[in-house]
């Protein structure tokens, strides 16, 4: 299993974008994660492919975009185009998930869909063929520096389990908010693979706060 630390650039400092997206992969990150919000699925609006295509050409990360937004099938390409290696759509934005999850994957990226705290696993169930990552969400998006939910280590087990039974074991698991040095170790023994952390990172020294997570992350390697 591929086991990541995708730190979430929202909670960066943006006068000193270069530099603390290099100070992430000097560090030894290979993902970063892009918080897409549109004012309409989420209150709050953060950044999109302008800002994406112009780190894009600082960087070699994985770009992993998690899509805070309404429609988000209307920026499959143009997110493709900026950038992005994985599309990640919230279930609950989706009137055609399972197409939407085909389009991804035949504009040549990876794809994922996320669930609120309150969405049932079982919206995933029936696209499980189509999707390479189950989000997670931790707390309600829309804002970092938030409080971890605690009911989703159980929804992370459950769905572990769930795709060991359907044959789907390789699906990533991504999981996101509220996650710090006190709990990362239990979403990670819960059975994630894929850790964001925004404030975490991006708070202090990201050098030794990566450092710290790693240390953690390498254990389940
Ligand atoms: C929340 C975003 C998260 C957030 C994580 O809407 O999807 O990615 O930035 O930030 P922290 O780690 O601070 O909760
Ligand atoms: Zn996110």
């Amino acid at each position: 299993m591929n086991y990541q630390l995708a730190p979430s650039l929202l909670a960066a400092d943006y006068n000193r974008l270069e530099e603390q997206i290099n100070e992430v992969e000097n560090s030894g990150c290979q993902w970063l994660h892009l918080d897409v919000m549109d004012g309409m699925f989420v209150p709050s609006i953060s950044f999109g492919m302008p800002v994406i295509s112009a780190i894009r050409k600082k960087s070699d990360l994985y770009f992993d975009v998690h899509m805070m937004t309404e429609q988000p099938e209307r920026y499959i390409i143009p997110m493709k185009e900026a950038g992005a290696q994985l599309f990640t759509v919230h279930a609950e934005a989706c009137r055609h998930l399972d197409r939407t999850l085909e389009q991804i994957h035949d504009a040549g990226m990876e794809s994922g869909v996320a669930l609120n705290p309150a969405t049932p696993l079982c919206m995933v169930k029936h696209v499980l063929d189509k999707a390479d990552l189950i989000l997670i969400m931790s707390v309600n998006p829309g804002f970092g520096g938030q409080k971890f939910i605690p009911s989703s280590l159980e929804k992370i087990a459950e769905l572990r389990n769930e795709l060991d039974q359907a044959g789907y074991a390789d699906t990533m698991i991504e999981v996101d908010g509220g996650i710090n040095q006190n709990n990362i170790e239990q979403v990670l023994d819960a059975g994630a693979n894929i850790i964001v952390a925004g404030t975490s990172v991006f708070k202090g020294d990201i050098g030794e706060n990566v450092r710290y997570l790693h240390s953690v992350i390498d254990e389940y390697r």
